[in-house]
Order: C-alpha cells, then structure tokens, then sequence
C-alpha cells in the first residue's frame, strides 16, 4: 500500500502555526521547528496552505507568482530545508496547488489585461457584456456578488468565481495547462510529495456559458452563491481530462498524491477519481463537515460513500479545514472525542486540521479584527474563527510570537495549549495520541475491510478486520448511557481503548454499554 492509504495527513495553516521572527505570522522555519511535535503526534504527512507570493487578499490563495515563496513565510531555502527536515523525520510534505485563478497582480493577468489583442488574453475568461449592457451571464461569485468583473479600458468582463482580485484562468488554452503543469514539476523537483489541488471542480467552466438555473431548495439567510445551482460554472465533464493531465505529470515522478479539493455530494466524487483510477488520488470527501452529526446519518453517510467508490478506489475522510468552523465548536467538545475515534477508524485516509487534535474552538473574532475577505464582504461568512494561532503554551502569545498575533488567540488559551495537553492523560490531545498508535499497530485500521455491525439510536458500530484480526469501533453520539448495544452472542472481544478514561483491558461478551460520550475500540477474541 501507499503512504498515502495508510499514513495520516495534518493541515497546517502556515499563518498561524508558529511564528519565528516576530511579525505576527506564522512562518516556515516555525513549521520547522514544531516538525518533533507532529512526529510525536504521529502523524505521516503535512499538507501546508499556500505559501507563495501573493498580495494575500485571499491569504495566499491568490498567488502572483508559482514558483517562489512570499518573504512573510521565509525563503525559497527555508522551504528547502523544512522539505529536508520533514523528510529526515520520515514525514511527507504535501503543498497546495491553485491552478484554477491566480492573483490579479500576476504578470500574465496584468498582459491578459493590456488588451484584446494581448497574447495572454485567451489565458483568462474575458467575455463581452449581455447585449442589455450587464454582465455576460448570472454565474455568482462564492464570496458574493457576480464573479463578472468589468474592464472599462477593454470594455470586457473577466470570471472570477472568487474575489475579483482572484481571476479564473482559462484551462480549456493548452498554453495555461502546459504553465501550470511546470509549476508542477518545478515543486516535484524539489521533493514535494504531493498537491492538494484547490478548487479542482471549478477547472473546466460551460462552453457556451448558460446561464445557471435557480437553486428550489435556497432559503432566505443562506448565502446569495446558494440562490443558483452552479450547474454550468462548476464540474464539467471535461475537467476529468485536466485532472487526468495533472495526474500524468504527478506520475512522471515516483510515490507522489494527487489529492482534490471538492464540494460535491459523496456520489459525485466517484468520476473524480477519473476512469481506470487515472484521477486524483483522494477526492477530499468533506461530507462528514456537513453531515448533521447523528449516529443514524453518519451510518448512512458511510454507507452511501462506501458504496459509490469505484472499484479499487481508495476512501478518505475529513473533519475540518481552514474554510469552515472548527470542529469542537460544530459538535462539543465531548463529541470532538468520538469523532477523533470515528475519524482514524474509519476506511480510509483520515486528513486532521491543525489544533482539532488540542480541540481548538471556534475562536469570536471582533469586527474590527475581521481579516477573512468574505467575511468582509458577506458578514457572517468569515473564516477567521477557525484559523487563529495555535496555542503551545501558557506564555503570553501562547508560544506563537513574541508579538500580537494576526488574528486573536482563543480565551481559554492558557489552560487548553499543547503543552498542557501533552501533560495531562486525559486530554484529546493524548487521545489522538494513542488513536494515531493504534492505528500503526493494527493493519485492520488502515487496510481491513469496513463492515456494519450496528446502527440503533445514538449508537453506530462497525468492524474493521485484516489478516485474522477484527477491530470493533462501538461509538454513543449522545450523552446518556447506552445500556444494551447488541452485538452477536458469540461476540468476544477485549477493549483496546475507550475515548473516555478507562476501561482498557475490560473484557465484552455478546452485548456492550457504553457511556455518555463514549467510543470503545475492541478486539476481537478470534476470528473464524
Ligand atoms: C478553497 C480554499 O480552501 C479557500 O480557502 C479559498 O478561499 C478558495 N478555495 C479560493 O481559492
């Protein structure tokens, strides 16, 4: 198997994670030297958010230049010598790509922009206005408004399906897919492990630009880019042959992921995995972000995802991100437990978002701290709460900087950091400690079969089994006791680990109480 079917993948946030030379902002060296703490964690591999020159009106996802590092995050030798680092450490480095816009200020949008003559006019989408003057279809930006930006010196309008400041490149000009693919390589050639794409199903947009119907299910409240199905503007059938291209070049080079980002329902995810497996190699599945977090829906979640994958497909799984509220605030900190279990049990690549492993909370951002553009554009939008400094320690800044950080750190900082975590046997922090062993010690959690063993009220169950050995996941999504989880009479196992403290080493026979709260890991006796 792949490192990247068995290990475990981590999100960093550069901008938050550790900051070394006092500005504020996280950095690279600081990624650096918290390397020892994600091997203890026991992680496999770091994916980091962008860390390219960029004006950062979308931090970083608004990148003017590919192949450089921007100096609020060091230099092109620091992100040498951390690729080095993590390496000697045994741990892989995943960089994002964000091949779908670039910023406005990079130099192929300013000579797109010269004019329409110019050469690189055909690398982004410029379309004449709709005959009544207005832009040329309905299409919406995701950070609001139209994603038409008029152009008066050309009288055209450019797509940005993000902020105007974010133009989408044209990836139907082979000139724009042969560029990007270098950039590619240039990061390959310096021992990258891998992409996490951006935005992958946004690549390929309608030919003829149709208009996109209106969304039946929109409610007033939900955020305008809702009021429209994205139908034309977003997973066209012909962005399986980008992908299937981008994938080419990851394959040019030995053991490298290609991974997707992408917001589809699980049964769409399946053709992004591209015919014959010639696609990404994980199609990030976020569906557990927004599944109401209920037993009975995640049981049918896994059902449904388990069941659309192609065969030979490999799962994956996510928690959290940078884009959406932190997971201890969406489901309570004794839940986040669970989920921790439910997470690195599962079949499949679990991705694990910095500070959810210390249960980092959805931290209130005041209004004048606001950083996050569409939470300056859209109020309520913003996704700063969820990526705020990492707390290390009690010391002022939290061992993030020796200065005032650029978002604000959580309240509660002092008592909830790494290193009071690390210290204390009970903490999540130890929790996914051990989950992350376990998972090393048991081929049945990376490579065995996914099988349901029980679904009934707040309780979901299932059995994970490889080479003779069959591992039970039992877990109570709510707070009372669950007295009577049945399982077969024959049933005997002996408890690995209990999310609660505890329990270790108890013996089950044919049925199984949980407490409020609870996920137990058990191992079955014997398998016939
Ligand atoms: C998805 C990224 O995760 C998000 O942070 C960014 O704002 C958009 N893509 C635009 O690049």
């Amino acid at each position: 198997m792949h490192w990247w079917q068995t290990g475990v993948i981590y999100q960093i946030y550069p901008r938050s994670f550790q900051d070394t030379n006092g500005d504020g902002v996280g950095d690279l060296k600081g990624i650096a030297a918290r390397l020892p703490y994600l091997v203890d964690l026991g992680i496999d591999a770091i994916w980091l958010s962008p860390v390219f020159p960029s004006p950062m009106a979308d931090f970083g996802y608004d990148i003017s230049d590919y192949t450089g590092i921007d100096p609020l995050f060091g230099t092109m030798e620091d992100f040498d010598a951390l690729v080095a680092r993590a390496h000697a450490f045994g741990l892989k480095l995943i960089i994002d790509f964000v091949p779908n816009h670039t910023s406005n200020r990079h130099p192929w949008f300013a000579e797109s922009r010269v004019s329409r003559q110019s050469a690189k006019r055909d690398w982004y989408i410029w379309r004449n206005g709709a005959p009544d003057g207005g832009p040329p279809n309905n299409w919406l930006s995701e950070f609001g408004g139209s994603a038409w930006q008029y152009d008066a010196a050309s009288d055209q309008y450019y797509y940005h399906a993000f902020l105007r400041e974010q133009p989408d490149l044209n990836w139907r000009n082979p000139a724009v897919r042969e560029a990007m693919q270098d950039v590619m390589r240039f990061w390959l050639k310096r021992g990258v492990d891998g992409f996490r794409v951006d935005v992958i199903w946004h690549l390929i947009k309608d030919e003829a630009f149709r208009d996109n119907p209106p969304n039946p299910d929109y409610r007033d409240g939900d955020p305008a880019y809702r009021s429209l199905l994205p139908i034309y503007s977003t997973d066209q059938r012909q962005v399986h042959e980008v992908i299937r291209e981008l994938r080419a070049v990851i394959d040019e080079f030995p053991d490298r992921v290609l991974i997707g980002e992408i917001y589809l329902p699980v049964e769409k995810l399946a053709a992004y995995y591209g015919e014959g497996l010639n696609g990404a190699h994980l199609p990030f599945n976020f569906a557990l972000i927004e599944t109401p977090w209920r037993a009975d829906a995640v049981a049918s979640l896994i059902d449904r995802y388990e069941g659309s994958l192609p065969p030979g497909a490999w799962p994956n799984w996510v928690l959290g991100n940078h884009d959406r509220p932190r997971l201890a605030s969406r489901i309570g900190a004794a839940q986040a437990r669970v989920a921790a279990m439910l997470l690195l049990t599962l079949r499949g690549t679990p991705t694990l978002y910095y500070g959810d492993e210390i249960g980092m909370t959805q931290v209130p951002i005041p209004p004048q701290r606001v950083r996050d553009p569409w939470g300056l554009n859209v109020s309520g939008q913003g996704r700063d709460g969820c990526r705020t400094p990492m707390p290390w320690d009690a010391s002022r800044h939290a061992g993030f900087s020796s200065a005032e950080p650029w978002l604000p750190l959580a309240a509660d900082s002092p008592g909830s950091n790494v290193e009071s975590a690390a210290a204390d046997p009970n903490s999540l922090l130890t929790l996914y400690r051990r989950l992350i062993a376990l998972r090393r010690a048991h081929a049945a959690l990376t490579k065995g079969t996914y099988r349901p063993v029980a679904q009934s009220g707040a309780v979901l169950a299932f059995e994970r089994v490889a080479d003779g050995e069959a591992l039970l996941v039992a877990l109570n999504f709510g707070e009372e006791t669950e007295n009577n989880v049945l399982l077969p009479n024959t049933y005997r196992g002996t408890v690995l680990l209990s999310s609660c403290p505890g329990r270790a080493g108890e013996a089950i026979a044919g049925q199984l109480t949980l407490r409020p709260h609870e996920g137990l890991i058990i191992l079955r006796d014997s398998v016939s």
